[in-house]
């Protein structure tokens, strides 16, 4: 019978890598929450790293530009690096916004940001070769684990905004072959200044000196996909404009998922040196990963409209910042009133980063809460309230960090959250 075969999948054999691989901690936690919201259960859910899209459409011109070019046809299939009109508009985009040199030939595109990140580990690495994981950071211990890379985890501090040291790296850099960073960071909302960054590539292009041209360099992955939501006075900083030798060894990583609320368009780019992105091009042609036609067509025209993209990302901007802030007020002022919480103050992408020291309390069944788990199941519970803790991105189980989204937020939720929050810690003793 049909169904005997069925039943007996399970025991299959796959392979290792495959029998190993997790999935992405957040969409766990989501699923839970879901769960709850199709019950009929009010939730504030602000776990993912994603776009309500009754509150924030993509642009209008690159809508109608992607929907223009479905109707007249563009439906075949792109060349593997991407459209030549598309790596035309992101060289001038890369000069004209960051000042960044890179030819047409230099840029990758692919459907989304993550076909790049799991090429550039494909492209640089070799099976067992260190990678330095700074965390919490988003998503890379699943591609060192789909490419058979060693990853070596170092867990970041609160008072360097979660990003990481030169300091803190300093003892793993001499034998790794990859260091992913990553600024404006996912989950915490916040950047790297310029002299934190700047000591980081000094050590890379001192160690890259040492092992001169025969051995493999050491690279730096650096993704930048929330590089446009930065707030106030903060700036962007990237390896190479701070110092420009760091072109040999710097990999981007770049898209219109978060910059322009398009995560479900499926355009990114990646560029770096001309052998590695050639390489990924290689990688990525295998997989057809290659993002939709019409949408590189639609985003090579949209990138013509400058004033236009400069007043979307205004309003877009100003909408999340006004949420960020409003949590982040909400925060200080519970902090006032004495509840064990924090935030730090938010300096880019649609998170904010919070603290709930709950660890050590009980709950009003008795049970202690013990760690970060147990802070979120109790939240959910308690307050129907959603946030992702830190250890979902690698930081320890007993950290009593968590990142809000607010991408999916309604300004008018934000009181509720708050009721529910403190009507749920006031009943922890
Ligand atoms: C830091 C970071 N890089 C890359 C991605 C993936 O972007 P995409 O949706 O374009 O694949 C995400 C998505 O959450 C992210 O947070």
């Amino acid at each position: 019978m049909e169904g005997t075969f069925i039943e007996s999948a399970p025991m299959l054999k796959v392979s290792e890598m495959a029998e190993n691989l997790i999935g992405s901690e957040i969409l766990k936690i989501a699923a839970e929450i879901n769960k709850k919201i199709e019950e009929g259960e009010k939730v504030y859910n602000f776990t993912v790293g994603d776009f309500d899209p009754t509150l924030f459409q993509i642009p209008e011109i690159l809508k109608n530009e992607i929907a223009q070019a479905y109707l007249s046809d563009q439906t075949n299939y792109p060349p593997a690096n991407g459209l030549l009109e598309l790596r035309e508009a992101i060289s001038r985009y890369l000069h004209t916004r960051l000042g960044l040199e890179y030819n047409e030939d230099q840029i990758l595109i692919s459907s989304g940001a993550r076909p790049l990140i799991y090429s550039i580990f494909k492209a640089v690495l070799d099976p067992n070769d260190k990678v330095i994981i700074p965390v919490p950071s988003w998503n890379n211990n699943h591609y060192a684990h789909l490419n058979y890379g060693s990853p070596v985890f170092i867990e970041t501090d609160p008072e360097d905004n979660f990003l990481p040291t030169a300091e803190k790296l300093k003892s793993h850099i001499q034998d790794a072959k990859m260091i992913t960073l990553c600024s404006p960071l996912n989950p915490t909302g916040t950047i790297f200044d310029r002299v934190q960054l700047t000591k980081i590539c000094e050590m890379v292009i001192e160690e890259n000196k040492k092992r001169g041209e025969y051995k493999k360099p050491i690279y730096m992955l650096f993704d930048q996909v929330y590089w446009n939501l930065i707030y106030g006075s903060n700036i962007h900083m990237d390896p190479v404009s701070l110092i420009p030798e760091m072109k040999n060894y710097t990999i981007f990583v770049d898209g219109i998922s978060k910059s322009f609320a398009a995560t479900g368009v499926r355009v990114g780019w990646g560029f770096g040196p001309l052998k590695v992105i050639q390489k990924m091009k290689a990688i990525l042609g295998h997989i057809g990963a290659w993002a939709p036609k019409p949408e590189q067509t639609g985003l090579a025209k949209f990138f013509k409209y400058d004033d236009q993209i400069d007043a979307y990302l205004n309003n877009f901007k100003n909408q999340i910042h006004e949420r960020l802030m409003t949590f982040h007020n909400g925060f200080q002022d519970l902090k006032e009133e004495g509840f064990k919480v924090d935030a730090i103050f938010p300096q880019s992408s649609i998170y904010l980063t919070v603290q709930l020291n709950l660890i050590g309390m009980k709950t009003p069944n008795g049970d202690r809460i013990s760690n970060a788990t147990d802070i979120s199941r109790y939240l959910l519970k308690e307050g129907s309230i959603g946030i992702v803790p830190f250890y979902a991105f690698g930081a320890s189980k007993n950290s009593t960090w968590f990142r809000i989204s607010v991408g999916t937020c309604k300004l008018n939720d934000i009181e509720g959250f708050f009721s529910n929050l403190k009507e749920a810690i006031r009943k922890l003793s």
